[in-house]
């Protein structure tokens, strides 16, 4: 047993902000971030929030399956930029969809790695039997986290929703591959608005604003991509027996053009299998690799029986990599 996809959605916000808008705002050109990043436009929230993308993602999906809300057992949300602490973004998905029957989960924090490790856990629910039918999400406001004065970051992040509905099948399971390096966690660091108790502890005034965004050793952060995603996706077809030829399309967290196109010279594998979109949408974390999903599905290029290579990498330091077969029928 596995989780199959069988359908696909996303949100993307109506303000598109190209890279001179960007240039307005901090140091920097058109052509040092199309060059050093492939981004073009992001789209940035107005009236949107992450949940209200989460569950338009989430009910285009459910469209795109033909499954009825309520016949969904389990509905997760990758997310590090929830709208609430309380209620999670899962729930709000629920109520939204009338999802009533589903369990709702968020997995916070998991950031750039999180689509990845939200399909695995909804993967080995249904594997193991305790689920049929799962919702799982990315949504990311980023904008909300970004330090709209640091070049160093506001260049690449954007916003918006991607989702996969998974279905309990009787198609070959294959094992995922992850990781993490908390010693390496200072290269990508956002600090919580909340670390004030009110009684012993004071509130916030003495820590700088810029620490409630997130900062990031960009170079640092290449270096541990370009390293260890090639060898994450080699250990992940190993433990499967597959080899680099079984694999029709590598579906890369999007976080910056070079990182993927130095995988896939490190791995001796043609562009071709490697789709990119972040020239669109910039780095939208945890939503890039269902947002990918999404268009690929809609440009039919998703075919029955093709086995798809997810792998995602970001703050933690966290990575990892699973195989998946698209329906078969
Ligand atoms: O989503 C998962 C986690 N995130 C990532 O995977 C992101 C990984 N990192 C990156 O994508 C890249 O490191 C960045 C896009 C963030 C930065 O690109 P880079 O090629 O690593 O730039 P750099 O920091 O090495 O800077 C190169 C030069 C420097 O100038 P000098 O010292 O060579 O004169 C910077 O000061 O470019 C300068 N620079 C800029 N210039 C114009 C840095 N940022 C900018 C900028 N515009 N926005």
């Amino acid at each position: 047993m596995t989780g199959s996809i069988c359908g696909t959605g996303s949100y993307i916000p109506h303000y598109a902000m190209d890279n001179n808008a960007v240039a307005d705002l901090v140091e920097t050109s058109d052509e040092w971030i199309r060059e050093r990043t492939g981004v073009i436009r992001r789209h940035i929230i107005t009236e949107e929030t992450t949940t209200s993308m989460a569950a338009e993602a989430g009910r285009r999906a459910l469209e795109d399956a033909g499954l009825p809300a309520e016949e969904i057992d389990l509905i997760l949300v990758a997310t590090i930029s929830s709208d609430a602490l309380l209620p999670c973004t899962a729930c709000e998905v629920q109520k939204t969809l009338g999802a009533v029957n589903a369990t709702c989960f968020d997995l916070g924090g998991a950031a750039c790695t999180g689509f990845v490790l939200a399909y695995n856990t909804a993967e080995a629910y249904l594997a193991s039997g305790v689920y049929k039918t799962a919702l799982i999400i990315g949504s990311e406001s980023l904008s909300a986290l970004t330090n709209w004065k640091d070049r160093g970051t506001c260049i690449l992040f954007g916003d918006g929703a991607g989702a996969a509905v998974l279905k309990a099948s009787e198609q070959r399971r294959y094992l995922p591959v992850t990781h993490s390096e908390g010693a390496k966690g200072e290269a990508l660091v956002c600090k919580s608005r909340y670390d004030s108790n009110g009684l012993t502890k004071k509130c916030n005034e003495c820590i700088p604003e810029e620490k409630y965004f997130i900062r990031m050793d960009g170079q640092a952060v290449f270096k541990f991509a370009v390293r260890k995603v090639p060898e994450v996706i080699e250990e992940v077809l190993e433990k499967n027996s597959l080899s680099k030829e079984d694999i029709d399309l590598y579906i890369l967290h999007q976080a910056n053009k070079r990182i993927v196109e130095a995988v896939a010279k490190r791995l001796g594998e043609p562009m071709e299998k490697f789709p990119v979109n972040v020239q669109e949408y910039g780095n939208t974390s945890s939503a890039s690799i269902p947002i990918l999903l999404d268009e690929l599905n809609g440009a039919g290029k998703l075919k029955p029986g093709q086995k798809l290579l997810l792998a995602g990498f970001g703050a933690g330091l966290t990575w990892g990599a699973s195989v998946l077969g698209t329906a078969e029928t």
